[in-house]
């Protein structure tokens, strides 16, 4: 019992860590589905194979459960297939085809004319000189029927050809298409035929012009004028092609959209036909492999999911037009651009990234919701400070100025989104908004500038995580109950003790009760604890506790008492001796040292009936094991999203009461059987979830509002 316990107060502390801390890629479990069925409603996903690919049965059950598509990365082009002229080699294509035959998956042909991985008898002789135009018509015509012909039962579409269009500065009186030796041979006519020869040998099949660069403005307005200019002419072109060989910078997802706009207008069908999206600042179809580091860190796969999630949603959009999107290669072992490059959705031991699961868990509600333009300065600005903003369904939007940098990320965002990526306005200032409305109430995030952490200087700070974050909150429909009203106010003061067993002057903040400056009496004391990462601020920085004992205090709710918070000396663990923390240090201090100096500088009631200890998350740990080894001292226990107590546990210590509680996404169910079990047991328990919210403050503040009214009642 005890050991679930533990590690239920483990998941809750762990839920707690800083979005953007170094943990390294998390382990995902094996998919039961794939992403073809995930966008089944959308469009195909495909996946472009080599031979090894189809022949390990490992790839072969992930490249089955995820696409519905297959292209040949290699095996039909041009000159793998006919590496002289009618020397013809079918072996690769044979297998792969056969494999897709066999599993009744349809595939892309790739490619029929290309400037690369062609046989120069295709459009040279042996001296090297460009064959004159019919003779390099019948070649093509020959190639590329037979293998059209060879493979018309089981492809659906061809990319006739292949990247024709010139790279971009195109400067103006130059041609608008690459300079190849086909172009110089025949000009743009060879493209032409090259549709015409494949039409003529299956009129069935979807014919496609492919490029990549394909959303860059001014190369994609080329393309488009090529297509045009052939539909004009009454060449069977079907469809355009977008490689989609992008990278985590760019393109921008409006210039994804305005192509497809674009190309809309003039084709029916467009296919990402090369989707990859690689960790470095290069773009487009040329093979460069990443330079520099090998490593990925955590905000460049940030930057990759951000990337890869805002694509998705922009080709859902469009999903009239797009009717397939083919990943090219299975997994980043076999991408054409090195492991180290991460370009993919699986990784390089073939296992789904992160990205996966966000690709792949979009909501459908959310593609539709309209941001509501009604954004506010965030109440935790510092003076002026217009942004981070909130508006009214709780999205936030964010602001940087870094003229210099090349990447923003906020730490706040979605669950396992890994933060708010922002991208540089007109301005050249850095913003983004939220991918959804956040849970209601206070969020500690940083922001990560090319990889180093900083705060946002919009904001004031909070310590959490270890140092003083920035912080928003998103309004609550239930603020009321820790707001700043007209009522009486108790005061928060610093108090410094000696602690003789750590040789140094400790520090607490002590709530004093409105009255208490005013009369004799002597009130009862809760000692509040607060989480890993936090410090003696936390409560009523960003708790708000005093705000709350004071308004519970107005309206009658409570009997006042004290509140003592100190620094529970959490952050003097790392992660990974979280599991060994050892408390005792913690519980000298609290009990031998502040307790006594307590009762002997304020008016408390120095007996047990009258003292609590109460803690969030790793605060609730340390209540935990102080209190059940203390039972002499406190009466009154809380757990405050840091786990439970069993009756067997507390037996014999003459508790009065416990409070457990937390929010209802962090597996409450263990908190309603805890209290459950204990109140059968006879003992004085309550067991809350707050609503909708998650290892926050909102959770804390809510809970210390249900708790503070049980407390020291007779
Ligand atoms: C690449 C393959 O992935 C590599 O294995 C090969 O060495 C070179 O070609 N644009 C295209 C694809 O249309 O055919 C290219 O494939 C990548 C760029």
């Amino acid at each position: 019992m005890k050991k679930t316990i533990f590690a239920g107060v483990c998941a809750f502390l762990l839920c707690a860590l800083p979005a953007g801390a170094q943990w390294g890629p998390r382990q995902i479990p094996e998919p039961t589905d794939g992403l073809k069925d995930a966008y089944k409603d959308y469009f195909k996903i495909g996946v472009a194979v080599n031979n090894r690919n189809v022949n390990d049965p490992d790839q072969v059950k992930v490249i089955l459960r995820e696409y519905n598509s297959i292209t040949a990365e290699n095996a039909m082009k041009p000159q793998p297939t006919e590496p002289k002229k009618g020397e013809f080699n079918w072996k690769d294509a044979d297998e792969i085809a056969n494999f897709c035959r066999a599993n009744g998956i349809k595939m892309r042909g790739h490619t029929l004319m290309w400037h690369s991985q062609i046989g120069t008898w295709m459009y040279q002789d042996e001296k090297g000189n460009l064959l004159p135009k019919e003779e390099f018509y019948a070649n093509m015509k020959h190639h590329i029927q037979a293998i059209v012909n060879r493979y018309k039962d089981v492809v659906y579409c061809w990319d006739v050809v292949n990247e024709a269009v010139a790279d971009s500065p195109v400067y103006p009186g130059r041609p608008e298409l690459r300079n190849s030796p086909m172009y110089q041979i025949a000009g743009e006519e060879f493209i032409y035929k090259a549709f015409e020869y494949a039409h003529e040998a299956d009129p069935t099949a979807l014919l496609y012009y492919n490029d990549y660069n394909d959303a860059e403005p001014a190369k994609s307005k080329r393309i488009y004028n090529l297509v045009k200019r052939m539909k004009d002419a009454g060449v069977p072109v079907d469809g355009i092609g977008m490689q989609a060989h992008y990278n985590v910078y760019g393109p921008s997802m409006k210039e994804v959209d305005d192509a497809i706009n674009l190309y809309s207008t003039i084709v029916d069908h467009i296919h990402l036909t090369e989707l990859d999206i690689r960790v470095n600042e290069d773009m487009g179809g040329g093979l460069r492999f990443r330079q520099g580091a090998t490593t990925v860190s955590d905000w460049e796969r940030t930057l990759q999911q951000d990337q890869y999630v805002n694509l998705f949603k922009v080709l859902r959009k469009h999903k009239d037009v797009i009717d397939c999107v083919t990943f090219w290669n299975v997994s980043d072992k076999d991408s054409w651009l090195g492991t180290s490059n991460y370009p993919l959705l699986f990784d390089e031991n073939v296992k789904p990234k992160q990205g996966y699961l966000a690709v792949k868990g979009f909501d459908p509600k959310m593609d539709e919701l309209e941001i509501i333009e009604d954004f506010k300065p965030s109440e935790l600005n510092q003076p002026g400070q217009q942004y981070p903003m909130v508006n009214s369904q709780g999205f936030a939007r964010f602001k940087v100025d870094a003229p210099k940098a090349t990447s923003v990320i906020v730490s706040l965002g979605l669950g396992g989104s890994g933060g708010t990526v922002l991208r540089k306005d007109e301005e050249g200032k850095w913003v983004g908004t939220t991918a959804g409305p956040m849970d209601e109430g206070f969020h500690y995030y940083h922001l990560t500038v090319d990889g180093g952490v900083l705060n946002d200087p919009g904001t004031n700070n909070y310590y959490g995580s270890t140092r003083w974050e920035s912080g928003i909150e998103i309004p609550a429909h239930d603020a009321d109950f820790y707001a700043m009203k007209n009522v009486p106010h108790g005061k928060v003061s610093q108090v410094l003790f000696w602690s003789e067993s750590t040789k140094q002057n400790r520090a607490a903040w002590v709530y004093t009760p409105p009255q208490y400056d005013k009369n004799k009496k002597k009130y009862p004391v809760l000692y509040l604890q607060h989480g890993w990462g936090e410090n003696e601020y936390a409560w009523w920085n960003q708790g708000h506790a005093n705000l709350i004992m004071d308004n519970l205090i107005a309206e009658g709710k409570i009997d006042p008492f004290i509140v003592v918070m100190t620094y529970g000396m959490t952050n003097d663990v790392r992660p990974g001796g979280l599991f060994n923390f050892d408390y005792k240090q913690f519980e000298t201090v609290l009990c031998d040292e502040l307790v006594p100096y307590i009762d002997a500088n304020f008016r408390s009631i120095a007996k047990k009936e009258s003292r609590a200890m109460a803690g969030l998350s790793m605060g609730g740990m340390e209540t935990h094991t102080i209190t059940l080894n203390r039972p002499e001292m406190f009466g009154w226990y809380g757990l405050l999203s840091g786990g439970t107590y069993n009756p067997d546990e507390v037996k014999g210590t003459g508790v009065k009461g416990i409070f457990i509680g937390c929010g209802s996404k962090e597996g409450p169910d263990m908190i309603r059987s805890a209290a459950k079990a204990l109140q059968d047991a006879g003992y004085n328990a309550k067991g809350y979830v707050s609503e909708g919210t998650a290892h926050e403050f909102l959770t804390w503040r809510r809970c210390l509002y249900e708790m503070a009214p049980m407390l020291f009642k007779k």
